[in-house]
């Protein structure tokens, strides 16, 4: 786990009286001039949340602000808005109209201003042309895209007309797009011809055209055309395709903006879990957000002249409510860049930094590591005098690359905040408000106002000051997700059912003496791969499907620079021979195989054959112990083993590298 130092010399940082205090640049920003503000959520979280709820353009009243018993709450019920026009039409009316709402850099040199005017009327044309589709409200609509203006479009379209969305990332393989799309039972699929990444076109249009194939529900694919390479219009079923030049650009620029009931349905993304099948995470309109919004403009003390810089793909949930809704619903300027950092060189990020006058970075410690090793020497050379607050999302930060961040990219002068949160809870629940909140290398420090969360013991009760267990979240939030699409039970069972009243994170943490929280990764099955989250069960379940495969355990070891690394023992069928030189091979068709299936982001590190998987007594696979073996530990307890020496000699045979 990243969390974990490396190096004694990290001691000193690792203290947890180090404590970065707010710095005076800050002394006139809203939340220093606000310091009442955790006394006053926590006096009445309500009355506090309905304080956020002002900050929204709303089409009806709503009746309460929360209402219900954890998990069946209602947020705002009763209230009527819609999301696209608090995040775009609204800013129109006023002196943010001419303003830019999305600063776009292509990875191959272009750059798009789009102004608040002229995104709503692109995202009209859009919706227009999604209802001309047969989209109506209620209808799901999947998106499969790169980081380009017209997948924030084409979700505000979507939230428009009261569609909701699915957004897939663009680097999950067409067999994962087929499956989320056939479980949301999508209506139309946007897409694009193919993405920009790292000086290759990622297929999009090629992956859609096989992933439809096998969801019936897709009527129509709505193709933007972003290489213009005839090569890439894959041969989508006869009738399906529709050019997105066409449709979009010859639709009317006004199109009303639906009136929806604050808990209706505004998006669905798939996020991994326990079992193989990812989640359909729900979440729902005003609650989401409110909650986003509030959450981005105090956490990163937005103002109206920042410049707001989140680095996520639109494709995860860090996009969604970062990039997307949580900046335009403050009429901000939100950045999008569409490729990787290292292309055409090393120094991208600090250029766009420059070049556009970023004020606000939000990125993750795994680009922060990354960057680290790449020397300091690029950021050093760039002019990054803009900045000023950093974010961290996705993981946990190591107090050495909080440090290297502090010193070498905030110049010791941006505060940093470090953002724990998740899918399922929409929006940032545990991190410091700059200007307010002393920060510690490597904690998140404190729950945002209104929200409270606890470390609590196998029995729920909460442990002592810097002791570990499990964190929960004691009390609703507004973006809390509402279900699991069309699986109640489940989400009840996964997030609910552990600690009664309570919700269930799945992250272990410890809280310090000073109610500091310091995360401490996942404590069950899912991987934390580059602040992907990924399946233990769905890579095993890739594996298990080749042929030459009898059984499979995947897990995490410890890895420097992605926090973790997919590590996958294997055993074969029977007449499988994989001694001396067949064993490469089939190791790479096995990596190629997890790509195929799920995308190259669950492509393991390392496979390694086995005879035997360590199992208990009841039959179930220790993986802890492989865990151990891969990041070269002592054995931890072997006593439930059903057969002690298989793990033995699992070991052994692991150190002598296979
Ligand atoms: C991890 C991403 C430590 C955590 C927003 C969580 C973090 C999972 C942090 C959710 C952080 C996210 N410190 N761990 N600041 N932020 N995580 O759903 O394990 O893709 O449960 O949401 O990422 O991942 P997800």
């Amino acid at each position: 786990m990243a969390a974990q130092p490396s190096d004694s010399k990290l001691d000193a940082l690792l203290r947890e009286d180090r404590v970065f205090s707010p710095s005076p640049a800050f002394a006139a920003s809203a939340n220093a001039g606000d310091p009442g503000i955790y006394a006053r959520a926590e006096r009445d979280p309500d009355a506090f949340w309905e304080e956020q709820a002002a900050a929204l353009r709303w089409m009806a009243p709503y009746m309460h602000v929360l209402e219900g018993e954890v998990p069946a709450v209602r947020w705002f019920a009763g209230g009527r808005l819609n999301v696209a026009d608090n995040c775009v039409d609204r800013h129109c009316e006023g002196p943010r109209r001419n303003k830019a709402a999305i600063l776009w850099v292509g990875e191959t040199g272009e750059t798009r201003t789009i102004t608040y005017h002229q995104l709503r009327r692109d995202v009209a044309r859009c919706a227009n042309a999604l209802k001309a589709l047969g989209v109506g409200r209620g209808d799901r609509v999947a998106i499969y895209m790169g980081v380009v203006p017209e997948a924030a479009v084409a979700m505000l379209a979507c939230t428009r007309i009261g569609a909701p969305h699915t957004v897939v990332f663009g680097g999950f393989s067409a067999e994962a797009l087929r499956e989320r799309m056939a479980d949301a039972e999508c209506k139309v699929l946007i897409t694009q011809d193919g993405a920009h990444r790292r000086g290759r076109v990622v297929p999009l249009l090629d992956n859609a055209a096989q992933a439809v194939r096998g969801a019936p529900s897709v009527q129509k694919v709505l193709v933007l055309r972003r290489i213009g390479d005839p090569a890439l219009r894959a041969a989508l079923p006869p009738g399906m395709a529709v050019d997105w030049e066409e449709a979009v650009a010859g639709a009317s620029p006004d199109c009303p903006c639906e009136p929806m009931d604050a808990e209706d349905m505004l998006y669905i993304l798939y996020t991994s879990g326990t079992t193989g099948k990812p989640k359909g995470i729900v979440h729902t309109t005003a609650g989401y957000l409110v909650g986003v919004s509030a959450t981005c403009r105090l956490t990163f003390d937005l103002k109206e002249e920042d410049v707001y810089w989140c680095t996520a793909d639109v494709g995860w949930v860090t996009g969604h409510s970062y990039v997307v809704y949580g900046p335009l619903c403050n009429g901000a300027t939100t950045v999008m860049y569409e490729g990787a950092p290292d292309y055409p060189a090393r120094d991208r990020h600090w250029k766009i930094i420059d070049e556009l006058g970023v004020s606000i970075y939000y990125t993750a410690p795994t680009a922060i590591r990354t960057f680290m090793r790449w020397g300091d020497e690029e950021p050093a050379r760039a002019d990054l005098r803009s900045l000023r607050v950093l974010g961290s999302v996705g993981e946990p930060i190591n107090p050495e690359a909080w440090m290297w961040y502090h010193e070498h990219v905030g110049r010791g002068r941006c505060p940093i905040v470090d953002t724990w949160w998740q899918t399922e809870t929409g929006m940032i629940m545990i991190t410091p408000l700059p200007g307010l909140v002393p920060t510690k290398p490597g904690s998140a420090t404190r729950p945002f106002p209104g929200v409270q969360a606890a470390v609590v013991d196998e029995n729920g009760a909460p442990v002592g000051a810097g002791a570990g267990g499990n964190l929960v979240l004691t009390r609703p939030w507004p973006a809390m997700t509402r279900t699991i699409f069309r699986d109640d039970e489940r989400f009840v069972r996964q997030y609910w059912s552990r600690y009664p009243g309570c919700y269930l994170t799945g992250d272990g943490a410890r809280v310090d003496a000073d109610g500091y929280f310091w995360l401490m990764g996942r404590v069950d099955d899912v991987l934390n791969v580059s602040g992907h989250r990924l399946s233990t069960y769905e890579i095993e379940s890739a594996l298990v499907d080749h042929p030459q495969v009898a059984e499979a355990a995947v897990i995490g070891r410890f890895d420097e620079l992605k926090g973790q690394a997919v590590a996958a023992f294997v055993t074969l069928k029977e007449a499988s021979d994989v001694s001396g030189a067949a064993a490469a091979p089939l190791r790479d068709e096995l990596k190629a195989h997890v790509t195929k299936k799920i995308g190259p982001i669950a492509r393991p590190e390392d496979v390694f054959f086995t005879v035997e998987l360590p199992k208990t007594r009841s039959g179930k696979i220790m993986r802890r112990l492989l865990r151990d073996i891969a990041e070269g530990r002592a054995l931890g307890d072997t006593t439930t083993l059903a057969d002690p020496a298989v793990v033995q000699r699992l070991k052994e045979q692991y150190e002598e590298g296979d």
